[in-house]
């Protein structure tokens, strides 16, 4: 015989499972949620089926399912209604964020609390940093993103929300030197063991599209295309990442997942530091289009999705599937 009969490895499922290669696991899963003020509250996300606005009892319910399941981690954002121009309800001490994470800390043992650190929810704008006015009267020069000014305010929310219990933050915002703004600040105030996950090569991406209706933080003018990445770079997205591990990052990230495996990839291959990928909410929501309504064809789409991305090299996997996956994999 003159070829190879690799057909022999796929003969039935026994042979497949003794070469599979790739495992998902829901300890590897983060849920992500998004928290707003209330009781009793659940409210649909339209864009995203299955996914709601929980207040802060139902959120702790939530997490206690999750927990069951499996899950040892959600990520946190906040949905404010008290925005302004500077953002300044992200690190008030009685925000959503704080507030709920110091209610599942008293509520919950052992589920790590990773909270988002942005502004973008908490703006009048929208957009994730402070506006400067360089020149009142042009207007293309008044619409600015001050990128050391957004630090300072960065640093303090993730001090507040480290004050509150959170295990790790995530700062999402993509100012250049966020991750020692807010490592520098943890560590003079006695945080040294609260965690870093950065959002270290996050590209402008047209998959958020339902997480900002979740958030209501749709930019009120132009996009965020000065500070997310540009999606026809890859080289870049290695720099970004070195940058945050030398500021100090413990965890980084790559996001969107789906199209951006290359970059999971060569970031796996380039560091030895816990890489966490985003299957964001147009990723999501186009899986549960696709499936139109069906669990079975759902599951088989998901999975095969967070496979991808756990053998493109990521470690962490962030998906609003994750309690899903967590019951399909049991
Ligand atoms: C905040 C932030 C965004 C997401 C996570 N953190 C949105 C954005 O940059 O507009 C998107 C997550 C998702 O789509 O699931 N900066």
């Amino acid at each position: 015989m003159e070829f190879i009969r690799l057909r022999r490895l796929r003969r039935n499922s026994l042979t497949r499972g003794i070469v599979s290669q790739t495992k998902i696991s829901a300890s590897n899963l983060v849920m992500p949620y998004f928290v707003i003020e209330g009781s009793n509250k659940n409210e649909p996300i339209k864009s995203m089926p299955g996914i709601s606005r929980l207040s802060i009892d139902n959120l702790v319910k939530d997490i206690k399912e999750a927990k069951d399941l499996g899950i040892k981690a959600g990520l946190i954002f906040g949905v404010c209604d008290k925005k302004d121009k500077f953002g300044r309800e992200a690190y008030s001490e009685t925000g959503i964020v704080q507030k709920a994470v110091r209610a599942i800390k008293s509520n919950i043992k052992d589920f790590l609390v990773i909270t988002d650190v942005c502004l973008c929810g908490y703006t009048s704008h929208g957009h994730c940093g402070i506006i400067k006015s360089q020149n009142p009267k042009v207007k293309s020069q008044n619409r600015i993103i001050d990128n050391d000014k957004t630090l300072k305010v960065l640093a303090k929310i993730a001090l507040s929300h480290a004050y509150a219990g959170a295990d790790f933050v995530a700062p999402s915002a993509m100012m250049d030197g966020q991750v020692k703004a807010i490592r520098e600040a943890l560590d003079k105030n006695g945080f040294r063991d609260t965690g870093i996950l950065a959002y270290s090569a996050k590209y402008a991406s047209n998959f958020y599209g339902p997480f900002r209706e979740a958030l209501d933080s749709t930019p009120e003018f132009g996009d965020r295309k000065t500070y997310q990445m540009d999606y026809r770079n890859a080289d870049e997205a290695l720099r970004e990442i070195q940058e945050d591990i030398n500021e100090g990052a413990d965890i980084v990230m790559v996001k969107p997942a789906m199209s951006y495996l290359d970059i999971i990839y060569r970031a796996k291959e380039k560091f030895n530091i816990p890489l966490a990928a985003y299957n964001v909410s147009g990723e999501y929501s186009a899986i549960k289009k696709l499936s139109q309504g069906d669990k079975l064809k759902e599951k088989d789409l998901a999975l095969e999705v967070l496979t991808s991305i756990k053998r493109a090299g990521a470690d962490i996997i962030i998906t609003y599937h994750a309690k899903e996956a967590a019951r399909w994999l049991k």
